[in-house]
């Protein structure tokens, strides 16, 4: 069957340019994948009171997750760290213990900023989440400096080199997690 990837995308901008990126990662997934979006942006601020009943967007957000083999995790970084919205979802999807949607799922981290480092500090810190989670974080690295002629206006990663390194990273991912899921 078809690897079915989890896309997080930690900004809940219109206009998010690591959601530009992401669906471009899609597209060099190709038919490999099924990918589902996983929306974030309505997820209420954690709240221990609300264990026991979760609100329906949460039961939404953990049944969407669980329901894929792999996460593509990308994000822009705020403040030399990952974005609030995305720790919110994470933190959401960690509890409880024994359900945590993250363990055992192949994780690919990457993301873009305007910034030269291209969200580098961000990652790590989302490395080391991810990790702790149980999540079988890809080793490589990919950090996109965001220039406007990045992505056509079809969506394709429009500068060759840098398309055919993310053909590369979106490969390596694809074939480890499709071993894992297997
Ligand atoms: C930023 N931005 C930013 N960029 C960066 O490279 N390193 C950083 O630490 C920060 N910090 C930061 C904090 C806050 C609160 C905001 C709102 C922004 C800039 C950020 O990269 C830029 O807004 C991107 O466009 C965000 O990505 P999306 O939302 O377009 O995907």
């Amino acid at each position: 069957a078809k690897l079915k990837l989890a896309v997080v995308v930690g900004s809940n901008r219109t206009g998010s340019i690591n959601l530009k990126l992401a669906k471009a990662l899609v597209g060099l997934a190709g038919d490999r994948v099924d990918a589902r979006f996983i929306q974030i942006d309505d997820l209420p601020l954690y709240n221990m009171d609300l264990e026991g009943s979760r609100p329906e967007a949460v039961n939404r957000f953990t049944s969407d997750v669980a329901a894929c083999d792999a996460v593509l995790m990308v994000t822009p970084e705020h403040n030399r760290s990952i974005p609030a919205v995305l720790k919110n979802a994470i933190d959401w999807g960690s509890k409880p213990m024994d359900k945590n949607v993250w363990r055992g799922k192949a994780t690919a981290i990457t993301g873009t900023s305007p910034g030269a480092i291209g969200t580098a500090v961000g990652q790590q810190h989302l490395r080391q989440i991810m990790g702790i989670l149980g999540g079988l974080v890809m080793g490589g690295e990919a950090y996109i400096a965001f220039k406007p002629d990045l992505i056509a206006d079809d969506g394709s990663i429009a500068i060759d080199d840098t398309k055919a390194f993310l053909q590369t990273y979106m490969d390596n991912f694809l074939n480890v997690a499709e071993k894992l899921s297997a």
